[in-house]
């Protein structure tokens, strides 16, 4: 694990995943519930395909917008299957509380153009009281891009992403997941 001096100032800390613009959207359909208190995201009801090679970022983000932008307790759901998703960002501050509830896998795309902020896969930012639990693995799929990176080589490279960077997280709990084959480091805060 790596840690810097200015991401350990206001954390607790943990593992965990997810996303986010953080604004809140307004909702419609299955979203509606985001603005009643209490709600869940199940990721599939948004359309997500847990078949390993869909892109599922897009609905990822979607079930933290909603979310983060629902008081009371908030669960995102990531049932079980295989979640490609490409780099999440959860910025809040949120409304209520997220747990994040991780039964299934989600699966970093090998893709790294789609990594635009180097060094990231799923970055959290500023989410206080936040859960991530669940017997799921949060998968780099590290050893099919290691040879793509020339950092071992040059100075002057792209680093490859962490998988899950927290930084401002206060009052954070993860338990139950795993972290599996990272690109880079497992965890950064
Ligand atoms: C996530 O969003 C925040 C706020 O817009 C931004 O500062 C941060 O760089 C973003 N991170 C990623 C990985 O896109």
């Amino acid at each position: 694990m790596a840690c810097t001096d200015n991401a350990m100032r206001d954390l607790f800390l943990l593992v965990l995943f997810c996303i986010v613009h953080g604004e809140k959207e307004e909702s419609k359909g299955i979203d509606a519930k985001a603005s009643r208190p209490g709600g869940s995201f199940d990721i599939t009801k948004l359309g997500a395909s847990g078949n390993g090679k869909t892109d599922n970022t897009k609905d990822v983000q979607e079930a933290c917008a909603s979310a983060c932008g629902g008081t009371g307790k908030q669960t995102i759901l990531i049932p079980k299957g295989d979640f490609l998703v490409g780099q999440l960002n959860f910025t809040c501050p949120c409304k209520g509380d997220v747990t994040i509830q991780v039964d299934g896998n989600l699966l970093a795309t090998m893709d790294l153009s789609q990594y635009k902020e180097h060094g990231k896969w799923i970055e959290i930012l500023r989410v206080d009281n936040l859960v991530i639990t669940g017997k799921g693995n949060l998968d780099g799929q590290g050893p099919a891009v290691w040879s793509k990176n020339s950092c071992t080589k040059k100075y002057d490279c792209k680093i490859l992403p962490n998988s899950l960077v927290m930084y401002f997280v206060n009052n954070g709990e993860v338990s139950g997941v795993t972290l599996l084959n990272s690109k880079f480091f497992h965890m950064n805060m």
